[in-house]
């Protein structure tokens, strides 16, 4: 039986799958009978990479989501609509649908797998997350019997690239940016990557499968890249740590009684889900992670520790991605039982409850710049400790200008605790300012 595919798109990931599957010989015998039935794009006129029969190629986007000849709709678009309004429509004429798209998934999976449910299809999204690392396939089905603690992940490319630079270089953000961009890692406009919410996006998704509940994505917690200054890389390669965009998410054990006697609203354990620039320890695995790989770690039980590692972008990492999907699929589809495969299907109902940044338990580096004054050190020691906030350690090697530059970094320590001794310690006369602020693994 050949499987017509309805692709949604001919950009880079577009052109990456089409030849993918175009090149399939030498691949899974399964590639054989697929068929490229309508490919959909924008422009008939524009010059391709591959070449297709004159009818596959279409301006009618609409017309192959609901087409009676499509089985299978793989939407490599992006961007939020027309792509989430065609995926859905895609699924109530009955397709199954392959999709590269995390902001759609992470805004609209709630809409998006209702249907698919309901119309007992699947949507497949292993490229959503990590480009060519096979990471949605594991924690569906490799790793699904186990309890899973820690998400922890370098999900964005670009921030890695941008990071790995600044450490290496010694710049700072501003000098190393426009190279990304001319390189073509980083978009004109690369508020996505830098201000964290693509990473956002994916360790929605990555949390959502990890911990079996769905994820507001308001509830994620976001801080990009833009303010971490080579001051403080500098200052974490001294204290024996790296600087890295990480997306987390883990399982809290709440501290205080007034949330553990909120009613809960789904029976699933609270969970923190955050993006951040990090302290990474140099031993540390993700630490040793440069340029625009990716990488997930996977904490749970029995397993232990899993790390996944690998190009995170790229036509040809992600069309793998999107093929491993279109592969399961034409497998479901030629099952002769049509039974539906919960392993490939999202049986999530609930919400997941993420708890508030206050009360997650971390390590902290904070970089003060005081007036070079006797007992400055003393003060914010007292203050610290009068707040529960336990110091692992405090050094003074610089200035600047006149000001005296002081580095803390604590033992771990509930986040609304930290914060509120930074609120008593702004007011402190000897304290200019508090330039930097950011969490240690
Ligand atoms: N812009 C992303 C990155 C790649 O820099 O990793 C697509 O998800």
């Amino acid at each position: 039986m050949g499987v017509k595919l309805g692709i949604l798109g001919l950009g880079t990931v577009g052109t990456g799958t089409v030849q993918l599957l175009q090149n399939n010989g030498f691949r899974h015998p399964l590639l054989q009978s697929i068929e490229i039935y309508r490919v959909g794009v924008r422009s008939l006129d524009k010059s391709r990479a591959v070449t297709l029969p004159e009818n596959v190629l279409t301006t009618d986007l609409e017309a192959i989501v609901i087409d009676p000849e499509v089985d299978i709709v793989v939407e490599v678009m992006g961007g939020l609509e027309p792509a989430r309004s065609l995926i859905l429509k895609a699924i109530q004429n009955g397709k199954h649908v392959v999709t590269a798209n995390k902001a759609a998934i992470s805004r609209f999976g709630d809409e998006i797998f209702s249907a698919a449910n309901q119309a007992g299809v699947y949507v497949m999204l292993e490229a959503a997350v990590g480009g060519g690392i096979p990471v949605i396939q594991p924690l569906k089905q490799s790793l699904s019997v186990n309890r899973i603690h820690t998400i922890t992940g370098i999900v964005n490319g670009t921030t890695n690239y941008i990071l790995s630079r600044m450490q290496t270089e010694g710049s700072n953000f501003s000098d190393v940016l426009p190279d990304a961009q001319r390189l073509g890692y980083a978009e004109a406009d690369p508020t996505a990557d830098v201000d964290g919410l693509d990473a956002a996006d994916k360790i929605a998704i990555l949390a959502s499968l990890a911990f079996g509940g769905r994820i507001k994505l308001e509830d994620v917690y976001c801080e990009g890249i833009r303010q971490v200054s080579k001051t403080d890389i500098a200052y974490a390669e001294k204290l024996g740590f790296v600087i890295k965009l990480l997306a987390i998410a883990n399982r809290i054990t709440l501290s205080s009684p007034s949330l553990r006697l909120a009613p809960l609203t789904s029976s699933l354990s609270p969970i923190s889900v955050r993006v951040h620039p990090t302290l990474v320890p140099k031993t540390h695995p993700l630490a040793s992670i440069n340029g625009v790989n990716n990488a997930i770690l996977i904490e749970g039980e029995p397993i232990g520790q899993v790390m996944l590692f690998g190009p995170g972008a790229g036509a040809g990492a992600t069309a793998s991605a999107v093929s491993s999907d279109i592969l399961n699929l034409v497998a479901a589809l030629q099952n002769s039982t049509k039974a539906p495969n919960p392993l490939l299907q999202c049986g999530h109902q609930d919400y997941c409850q993420i708890v508030p940044m206050t009360e997650l338990v971390t390590r902290f580096y904070a970089r003060f710049l005081t007036k070079d004054q006797p007992g400055v050190i003393g003060k914010l020691g007292t203050c610290f400790g009068d707040h529960g906030v336990s110091l692992e350690s405090v050094v003074q090697t610089g200035f600047q200008g006149e000001l005296a530059e002081i580095v803390v970094v604590t033992h771990d320590v509930r986040e609304g605790d930290f914060r509120q001794a930074l609120t008593e310690i702004h007011t402190f006369a000897a304290v200019d300012s508090i330039p930097s602020l950011l969490r240690v693994l």
